[in-house]
């Protein structure tokens, strides 16, 4: 298959770099008035438009009409997997009570744990699936899922036996963490030690027996878990060989991003509240620095200093954060645009930490995030755009026209 009539192409890799890190993300390959390849579900070459490959069958090639064709996003960060909703409390925030406010109350992660152990495992399937179907249709073609509203060894389990579900039964590629370590379960408050306990004598054990997870997380903040207590799971979970991805410095300077990057961490993901001596270790090692604008957007809260942090050298990706209480958005789009508007990054920084550096954080790069020769062919056509920025800047009106997902058209 050919597209061809491609206004723009953007994202086109000859380096083959894992990852872009400081004065890297600032620039993107494109190609003006271009085609491209796709055989089986891969990249196979591309050219401008005067060298068309010729002999190329009517019924193998399709026009992309001028518009901007560009790699899918890379999710890096997300709680899809939940059960109803928790537009309630969206009211108490109206109202003026904080998301601590709100978690004390026993509300926010509690409130969605105890939602989800009154939903079977396949109506929650069913409505994690309508999420998961939205946010490709959006033009997300990689994802990483947490677990982390279950927080009872049983609870814990049907939600990562329902990521595999959904990862079985879509074309985008999901990666699943295990999150035990979200809040402290209702059957273990008070007695916080006990429940760290119980996920690594008894739920890390069980995630790994049934291989349900990649990953490993800790919220590892102020009021939620500390740096001893995250320690203690990642050493547990390093045995498993399940890689760290921590929820780090969101309410407070917690020591999230130190233990983090001790224990080599994919990423260390919100950085709402950071440091110069954290960018500085982040700036010296591959621990992906992932910051979600949506969750600053939804709660009122600063922003992630992420051109700071570009500019100091880290690797920084962007994600969604889709969940009930914090990001209840998965569209990267929206993503896109708070970045450059609220971050204050190019829209070619934005661009690759949605992308290549987004699959990076979830271990995908290899094949995904980029164009490339043989890089699997997740991407997006846009209509015709003036630029690569119009997409950022017209950030409601929308834009994409298809979604291919391993070389085939994604429709909702
Ligand atoms: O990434 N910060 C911790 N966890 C989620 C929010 C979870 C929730 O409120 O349900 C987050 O923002
Ligand atoms: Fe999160």
């Amino acid at each position: 298959m050919i597209i061809t009539n491609i206004g723009l192409l953007v994202g086109l890799d000859e380096s083959r770099l894992p990852y872009l890190r400081g004065e890297q993300m600032n620039r993107i390959n494109s190609l003006p008035n271009a085609w491209i390849r796709v055989n089986n579900d891969c990249f196979v070459d591309w050219g401008s438009m005067e060298s068309l490959p010729e002999n190329i069958a009517e019924e193998e090639r399709i026009s992309a009409c001028g518009g901007m064709l560009m790699p899918s996003f890379c999710d890096s960060h997300t709680h899809i997997v939940y059960a109803g909703s928790r537009e309630g409390e969206f009211l108490d925030k109206i109202n003026g009570l904080s998301y601590e406010e709100i978690a004390r109350r026993g509300g926010g992660i509690l409130n969605s744990a105890d939602r989800l152990h009154l939903t079977s495992e396949e109506e929650l399937l069913r409505q994690s699936m309508e999420r998961l179907n939205e946010v490709a249709a959006m033009g997300t073609g990689c994802i990483e899922i947490k677990s982390g509203y279950g927080l009872s060894t049983a609870d814990e389990l049907k939600m990562l036996r329902v990521i595999a579900h959904m990862a079985e039964a879509s074309p985008v590629t999901v990666r699943a963490t295990f999150l035990g370590a979200h809040a402290v379960g209702r059957a273990y408050v008070g007695r916080q030690d006990d429940y760290v306990d119980l996920i690594c004598r008894e739920m890390l054990p069980a995630v790994s027996a049934e291989g349900l997870a990649e990953f490993v997380d800790v919220f590892c903040d102020e009021g939620f878990f500390t740096p001893a207590q995250t320690e203690k799971i990642l050493n547990v979970a390093a045995k498993y060989g399940m890689r760290p991805k921590i929820h780090a410095n969101e309410l407070a300077i917690s020591g999230g991003v130190q233990v983090g990057v001790t224990h080599r961490a994919l990423s260390v993901d919100h950085l709402e509240r950071i440091g110069d001596a954290e960018l500085k270790l982040l700036s010296e090692s591959d621990t992906v620095a992932t910051m979600l604008p949506g969750a600053s957007f939804f709660l009122g809260m600063p922003y992630a200093p992420a051109r700071k942090a570009i500019e100091s050298g880290a690797i920084v990706a962007l994600a969604s954060d889709y969940n009930p209480g914090s990001s209840p958005s998965g569209n990267m789009r929206m993503v896109l645009s708070l970045a450059c508007i609220k971050m204050k990054l190019s829209p070619e920084a934005a661009l690759n930490a949605t992308t290549i550096n987004g699959a990076y954080a979830m271990g995908l790069s290899n094949d995904f995030g980029s164009i490339a020769p043989g890089k699997r062919a997740n991407f997006i056509i846009t209509r015709p755009i003036p630029s690569l920025a119009f997409l950022p800047y017209a950030y409601s009106t929308p834009l994409i026209s298809a979604v291919y997902l391993g070389g085939k058209p994604f429709k909702n």
